[in-house]
């Protein structure tokens, strides 16, 4: 099947992304694996004229705001993000009414239809630069209440935190890390921003899922606890086979992540099943956001 995709690959002169979360196959068979922000750069930067996106639907359609004229496919178009669908345009124009003029950070999670009314976007990787860029005492951070409350722990501007969360993330609790940390005294704890603040104040490291593969790697340390989705034990044990890797929890896996099978993708390439459009009403603001963040990157 793998050999099949890169056939396929080759004749649609397409590119295959895959999120670091995504089932192992999928990594192997990608052109490249990454976090958000990489995957976004290089969604923005290919030439190719097919993107087929193994990920989620606002990663999707992240890529069809900086590539409209590409045919952006995702395989499995019912994999989906829970915390990108707690928050709407109308939700947050209200919100703005209330807490009055502001700029709003909105982290890449989201709907396009939420980027488009928001100041700039931000991924785990960049949300403290991000956040210093913007000449403003006050902010409104969305959809990701965590995100929000790690980075008004890290800038003394005042932070307004959407209640969004990523239910994976959230449900990590302390006592988990506790038991984790018990077990494996000698190890470095990484934790992922969207995990809740008494997680990651445990934390050695807070860092976005590519992030904590560069830190493994050059870490002088030899075995880590990993606070985020499952899927990334893959990358990390890869890229370090020589070290160890232990989940903070068994429960963190996204099952919107792991929709995404071999079959899926040799179909969307077939029948160009699963195409991803964002309108240019709602693409052209969205992308002045995006585009401010990958000006920032961080
Ligand atoms: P990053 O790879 O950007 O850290 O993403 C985390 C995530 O939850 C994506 O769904
Ligand atoms: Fe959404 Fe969380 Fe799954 Fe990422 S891990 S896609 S934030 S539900």
């Amino acid at each position: 099947m793998k050999e099949k995709i890169r056939r396929l690959l080759k004749e649609r002169r397409a590119i295959l992304l895959a999120h670091n979360y995504q089932p192992p196959e999928i990594q192997e068979v990608a052109d490249l694996c990454g976090d958000s922000l990489e995957l976004s750069i290089k969604a923005s930067e290919t030439d190719a004229a097919v993107i087929v996106f193994c990920g989620v639907h606002f990663m999707a359609e992240t890529a069809s705001i900086l590539s409209p004229e590409k045919t952006v496919l995702l395989p499995r178009p019912d994999a989906g993000c829970p915390m990108a669908d707690m928050i709407t345009p109308e939700a947050l124009l209200s919100k703005l009414a209330e807490l009055g003029p502001m700029p709003v950070v909105t982290y890449v999670n989201s709907p396009a239809s939420v980027k488009a009314i928001s100041t700039v976007c931000c991924t785990s990787a960049n949300v403290l630069a991000v956040v210093s860029s913007l000449d403003a005492p006050e902010i409104l951070m969305t959809p990701d209440r965590n995100l929000a409350r790690y980075a008004a722990s890290q800038t003394p501007k005042t932070i307004h935190a959407w209640e969004g969360y990523c239910p994976i993330h959230d449900r990590l609790t302390p006592e988990d890390v506790k038991a984790a940390r018990n077990a494996h005294p000698d190890a470095v704890f990484m934790a992922h921003p969207e995990c809740r603040k008494a997680v990651l104040d445990m934390a050695d490291a807070v860092l976005s899922t590519s992030g904590m593969i560069r830190f493994a790697k050059t870490s002088p340390h030899l075995s880590f606890i990993v606070g985020t989705e499952m899927g990334l034990m893959h990358a990390l044990q890869k890229t370090c086979p020589d070290k160890a890797f232990y989940p903070a929890s068994a429960s963190m896996i996204c099952p919107d992540m792991k929709k995404i099978r071999l079959e899926d993708v040799i179909r969307s390439l077939e029948t160009l099943e699963g195409q991803v459009k964002v309108p240019e009403s709602v693409r052209v603001p969205a992308l002045e956001a995006v585009r401010r963040m990958i000006g920032i990157a961080g």
